[in-house]
């Protein structure tokens, strides 16, 4: 694999970040250090979406620019991902001045082409989803189906996108690549949407909305939300209209966009037809997540019940956030929804991560410092059907991973973990060392550590500090490949000291989680 390139949507700053937001930044982060260990070259955007008119009136509400209100909301996004160790390549805001130039250029290049033309419109405009909508649209009620408002009636001139010039190349695109859109459920949905499009409204008035980038040579008019928000994945890069940046061409077309099911037509009918108007390669999938819930209902500001990841580590007193991760990145089967619940997420990762996997590793380290003073000896090192256990949880959690499956995978790893648990409770070393047969008592604890070296590589990419305290212990280089595991990390000598000993999860303690407050 030559280079891997995967985004996030990019947040609204018009609060700050929640569990849901969260949820897609986990997963995205989990699929990117997944393909760092299969290529050298992964790329992770994330970021924020600064423009509009909700930003323009909620920053005004709050008496402060939209510019300063954006700054303020922005870092905490930076913040959150930085709690939760999204190591994101970079992170983007549609008010950077590169992403501001380059949205410009990319609205000139398709006036000049013919897509992009001016139209006196009266359209409903659902300000919750900053985008025009059809009849077709609306629910019953004649609201907006996300929103569960009335739109606005909007009369304007604007400038339009010749959307429906694309929707025979789009409908073709969708259908003949089954695995563009996943998970593949949701293609019908779309080809349906597709059905009704119009041209849509790229720009709006100034005299109704400032808060945007303005049109080159035309300043009553400001570039309208989506174009400039989907423009962020290649503009990121250094994509210019006539000069690309060497990182775009290593970058370009995306592996997958990750995105929740409610954007999933911007991405699949917008995003392609503006790419196919710039002439430019399209994304390879698009995967549509579910939405999170919680205690199984949806979150919302009037029931009271978003919750904040920074919350969640604060009242369980995690000093890393790996449990977290693992619990929203495998809360839900591909495109499903998921849920948190206090009492779900502490049963969970107490059950995985300490019981299983991490008392596995301590209790194995330390019947090799009780019978052996830590050591490994030559006559330890054999081979074991355990390995080819590992060898197929590999090329299974891959395979998952080539189809975006991220909770599927984790529980291929479970599985293993379960083998090597197992693998010890059958060949109990602990009696084995009673009967004085201490080679074979070393044989057992040598299979099992080097059982958990593939086990911390395959764990990494959704608990990185609890991988990489695995792998201290084991004297494992945890940035290994995984086409370059070789099942000879152990090798003869001390591997540890009693005193190195340490649990890498500790089980959330349940009085103090109950006592804590969100
Ligand atoms: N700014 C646009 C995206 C532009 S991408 C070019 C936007 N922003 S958002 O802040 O409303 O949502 C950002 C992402 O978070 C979206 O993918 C959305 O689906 C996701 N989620 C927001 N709430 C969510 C849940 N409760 N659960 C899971 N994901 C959710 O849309």
């Amino acid at each position: 694999m030559e280079k891997f390139y995967t985004t996030t949507a990019i947040d609204y700053v018009n609060g700050a970040p929640h569990i849901g937001h969260a949820y897609e930044k986990i997963l995205t982060n989990v699929i990117f250090r997944h393909f760092q260990k299969r290529t050298d070259d992964a790329y992770m955007l994330t970021g924020t979406d600064e423009h509009g008119i909700k930003i323009q009136k909620t920053s005004a509400q709050n008496g402060q620019t939209p510019k300063d209100f954006c700054d303020n909301n922005a870092q905490k996004f930076i913040d959150c991902w930085k709690l939760l160790d999204i190591n994101y390549s970079q992170f983007i805001r549609t008010t950077d001045e590169n992403h501001k130039k380059t949205v410009q250029k990319i609205f000139k290049k398709l006036v000049e082409k013919g897509d992009i033309y001016k139209h006196s419109y009266t359209g409903l405009y659902c300000a919750g989803c900053e985008a025009f909508l059809s009849e077709k649209d609306l629910d019953e009620e004649g609201c907006c189906p996300n929103h569960k408002k009335k739109p606005e009636i909007v009369s304007e001139e604007n400038y339009f996108f010749k959307l429906t010039k694309y929707k025979e190349q789009i409908e073709k695109h969708i259908k003949q690549n089954p695995d563009f859109i996943i998970p593949s459920f949701r293609a019908n949905e779309v080809l349906n949407q597709l059905e009704n499009i119009e041209d849509i409204s790229v720009s709006r008035a100034k005299t109704n909305v400032s808060w945007g980038i303005d049109v080159l040579d035309d300043p009553e008019q400001v570039i309208y939300v989506w174009i400039d928000a989907l423009s962020n994945y290649i503009t990121a890069l250094g994509y210019d209209t006539e000069n690309p940046s060497a990182d775009f061409k290593k970058y370009w077309p995306a592996d997958v966009h990750v995105i929740g099911k409610d954007i999933l037509k911007f991405h699949s009918i917008y995003w392609l037809a503006i790419l196919m108007a710039l002439e430019l390669p399209l994304p390879k999938h698009i995967l549509a997540h579910g939405w999170i819930t919680i205690d199984e209902t949806k979150m919302s500001k009037s029931l009271g019940n978003v919750v904040s990841p920074s919350s969640v580590i604060e009242s369980f007193n995690m000093d890393i956030p790996d449990a977290l991760r693992y619990y929203m990145a495998t809360s839900a089967p591909c495109g499903k929804d998921g849920n948190y619940s206090d009492e779900d997420f502490k049963e969970k990762v107490n059950a995985h991560l300490a019981n299983s996997m991490g008392n596995l590793l301590n209790r194995t380290l330390s019947m090799l410092v009780k019978y052996f003073d830590g050591e490994i000896k030559e006559e330890f090192i054999v081979k074991s059907e355990l390995f080819d256990e590992a060898k197929k949880t590999i090329a299974e959690v891959k395979h998952h991973f080539d189809y975006y499956e991220v909770q599927e995978a984790s529980l291929k790893i479970v599985e293993l973990v379960d083998k090597a648990n197992k693998f010890v409770t059958d060949n109990a070393p602990w009696t084995l060392a009673k009967e004085e047969k201490m080679t074979e008592c070393g044989k057992v604890l040598y299979i099992v550590l080097e059982t958990m070296c593939t086990i911390a590589s395959l764990i990494e990419p959704y608990c990185p500090n609890i991988a990489r305290r695995m792998a201290s212990q084991l004297k494992y280089d945890i940035n290994t490949k995984y086409d370059d595991i070789t099942f000879n990390n152990i090798k003869a000598g001390k591997l540890i000291s009693k005193e190195e000993i340490t649990p890498v999860f500790l089980r959330l303690d349940s009085e103090l989680a109950d006592k804590a407050k969100k």
